[in-house]
């Protein structure tokens, strides 16, 4: 035991990032990622990039990146945060809306990097089992929580929740509620933005990582009323958001039908293979998002599988635990490594 650090930090676990393996021809179905490339308007603005101008600091606000992500979700820049990925905005939120000694809420099971936010900001994380097959249910009216974080579609389950449901929590929860859209455009058009547009207590996070194929630039953004993106800009870092990923996030959003043909694709290919494993025996959550949440047929445990997918250079995601270790996520790829894995099993 060091004692120079802080015990909450000598005990936290850290979060488990899925593998990024550094070994050629894998397929990697394990990290939610996009099988695909970002906009060629992407290719071009790093071709072009004036590299004299990373001498300078960048733009503390991101003001042309809030301003498109304003107009494009029918807000004011003041109603927009860029973070450095999602996570921060995340982190950020913690930090914010809860008090010393307070506590976070969330279904069980969710992302799994909630409680170790959590746990860093030293505030309870309170959980709300969801029920059998993971869809919806209210959470009970007295959550002891001044910040709720929900998920939709959610994490690792790829289960919608009604818009209308969500509402109905939201306008009775004390506390603000914080959507997180990570996969919300492979939904079929379905969001929560009209809420953080109506709600002075809601804020839904987006993220570039998956729909527009960048998790390596790290742009996230929040969205709801200004006296919560104010307090989340307080604590924000300066320079949060680096130049590159301004000019680069920027073209990316200039560019939304590429990202839409995308996610079309990987749905169309996600239906498929939800037919292909259905006809195989699986059991399979239903999905609106970018993955699938799998139970192999009977007989069949998920960890082995997921060790034996590892031999055949297929890397798909396995949590263990009471309600998530009977199940495999599996990235939706191309057509061609979902044949790889389809043949595989
Ligand atoms: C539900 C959820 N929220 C947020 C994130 C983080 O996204 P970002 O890459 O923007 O930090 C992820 C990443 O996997 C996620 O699954």
């Amino acid at each position: 035991m060091n004692p120079s650090i802080r015990p909450s930090v000598q005990d936290l676990t850290a979060y488990t990032p899925g593998e990024q393996p550094k070994v050629d021809k894998l397929i990697k179905l394990n990290t939610n990622e996009n099988p695909y490339p970002p906009s060629p308007a992407v290719a071009r603005v790093l071709r072009e990039f004036p590299v004299e101008t990373l001498r300078l600091y960048p733009d503390p606000v991101c003001s042309a990146l809030r301003e498109r992500i304003a107009a494009w979700s029918g807000v004011t820049p003041d109603q927009v945060l860029v973070g450095n990925g999602s996570d921060e905005v995340l982190r950020l939120a913690i930090w914010a809306f809860t008090a010393p000694g307070g506590a976070v809420a969330a279904f069980e099971p969710t992302y799994s990097l909630y409680p170790v936010l959590a746990a860093a900001e030293e505030v309870a994380y309170r959980t709300v089992a969801l029920p059998e097959g993971f869809g919806w249910t209210d959470p009970p009216h007295d959550v002891e929580a001044s910040l709720f974080l929900l998920t939709n579609p959610n994490a690792p389950t790829g289960v919608f929740y009604p818009v209308e449901a969500i509402r109905d929590f939201c306008q009775r929860f004390p506390g603000v509620v914080l959507v997180d859209e990570a996969y919300v455009d492979f939904s079929g058009g379905r969001d929560c933005l009209a809420l953080a547009r109506d709600c002075d207590n809601v804020l839904v996070c987006r993220t570039l990582s998956k729909s527009f194929s960048l998790a390596g630039l790290r742009i996230g953004y929040a969205i709801g009323a200004p006296a919560l993106i104010a307090a989340l800009s307080k604590l924000k870092d300066s320079y949060n958001v680096d130049r590159l990923a301004q000019t680069v996030a920027l073209a990316a959003l200039e560019d939304v039908a590429w990202m839409q043909d995308n996610t079309r694709r990987i749905v169309a290919t996600r239906e498929r293979v939800v037919a292909e494993l259905a006809r195989r025996g699986f059991s399979i959550v239903p999905s609106a998002a970018n993955f699938l949440f799998v139970a192999p047929p009977a007989g069949l445990l998920a960890q082995d599988l997921f060790a034996q997918l590892r031999e055949k250079k297929i890397l798909v995601r396995y949590f263990p635990g009471p309600r998530t270790g009977r199940y495999l996520r599996i990235s939706i790829g191309t057509d061609a490594e979902m044949d790889a894995l389809l043949a595989a099993f």
